[in-house]
């Protein structure tokens, strides 16, 4: 049956069939070679798009600016201090308000539920740029970039390194199991994923041939990797004050040399970023001068090495936001 996702909402990856995330990535890869050729087709024009933050981005906002750009399509922009919403007028009213005067709108935020009740009341397709629980434009840019390097997704083993059960953990297995790949979460038992998302996991995994498994031991989990996958430590929203047990949790975590020289030979490095892996901003500065760490989820060598393909993955976030929002409003 042709894929069709005109209307379509993209609130978790769960939603969608392998089948229909592969048209996505399919559509990426067309949209990037034809922007390099220089070719334009404005298949947005006369579209408005409203993107809501309430938690700070560089890659997801500027890849949905971009996107709409190039595509023709207006974009507005609301931070969590510029609107009604939730304060003053509730989810379900800023919803039917927005999608009044909108034809896609993309929210990044804290609860699952909120994204949900925005696609519930909107009437038009809803875009989930990050919440606690997943970051669903994320995974077809990542899997977009996997496939770039290797030819193909089905059978590859990925490992994911670090908080397990947090947006970036629980999205990659949700699109590993989608999608062919054997997932590996590799971390502290404390940080694996809800066993119910396990669960559900395990079941679409064994439905496309590929296997789910949680283990705490590097050595074990990053054996036969071809890609290895890390993310900050703390996530946005979460408080200053975990920052000390985290690292106590982590550290043995890290990606450094040694992760990388027990992977397979043509294994890749990914992050989505952003990365503290030196000390080039103010939050490292900060960890530097609290617990002396000079570099956290990735050392500067593995994050700057030739296996590191975090650049281009990152340029694909704005390549698959382009597809997700052309698949689903033109
Ligand atoms: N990877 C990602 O979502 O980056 P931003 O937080 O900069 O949007
Ligand atoms: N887990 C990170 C992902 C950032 C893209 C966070 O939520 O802050």
């Amino acid at each position: 049956m042709p894929v069709n996702l005109k209307g379509r909402s993209l609130l978790t990856l769960l939603d969608f069939t392998p089948l229909e995330i592969k048209y996505l990535i399919d559509l990426a890869r067309d949209l990037k070679a034809k922007k390099r050729a220089g070719i334009c087709e404005p298949t947005l024009k006369g579209k408005n798009v409203v993107l809501l933050f309430e938690k700070t981005s560089t890659r997801t906002r500027c890849a949905f600016e971009v996107a709409c750009f190039d595509e023709g399509a207006h974009v507005t922009f609301l931070d969590s201090n510029s609107s009604q919403m939730g304060k003053k007028e509730s989810l379900e009213d800023t919803a039917k308000v927005l999608g009044r005067f909108y034809d896609g709108i993309e929210y990044r935020g804290f609860d699952q539920r909120v994204v949900e009740l925005l696609a519930k009341h909107a009437g038009v397709p809803v875009f989930n740029g990050l919440t606690d629980d997943f970051h669903p434009t994320q995974m077809i840019a990542d899997m977009m970039t996997i496939e770039e390097k290797f030819g193909k997704l089905k059978g590859l083993n990925f490992t994911y390194m670090g908080d397990a059960r947090n947006n970036m953990g629980n999205s990659l297995m949700v699109a590993c199991s989608k999608l062919g790949l054997n997932f590996t979460a590799c971390a502290p038992k404390e940080l694996f994923p809800k066993e119910d998302l396990v669960a559900q996991c395990k079941q679409i995994a064994s439905e496309n041939d590929c296997t789910i498994t949680l283990t705490d031991d590097v050595k074990t989990g990053t054996t036969n990797a071809d890609i290895i996958y890390t993310d900050i430590w703390v996530s946005m929203g979460e408080p200053e004050e975990v920052w000390e047990s985290r690292i106590k949790m982590l550290s043995k975590y890290q990606v450094n040399s040694d992760v990388m020289k027990n992977a397979n030979k043509d294994a890749i490095f990914m992050h989505c970023l952003p990365s503290f892996h030196d000390t080039n901003t103010t939050v490292a500065k900060d960890i530097e001068k609290k617990f002396g760490l000079k570099e956290m989820e990735v050392t500067d060598e593995v994050f700057l090495s030739r296996q590191s393909v975090v650049f281009d993955e990152a340029e694909n976030r704005m390549h698959s936001i382009k597809a997700i929002l052309v698949a689903t409003m033109s």
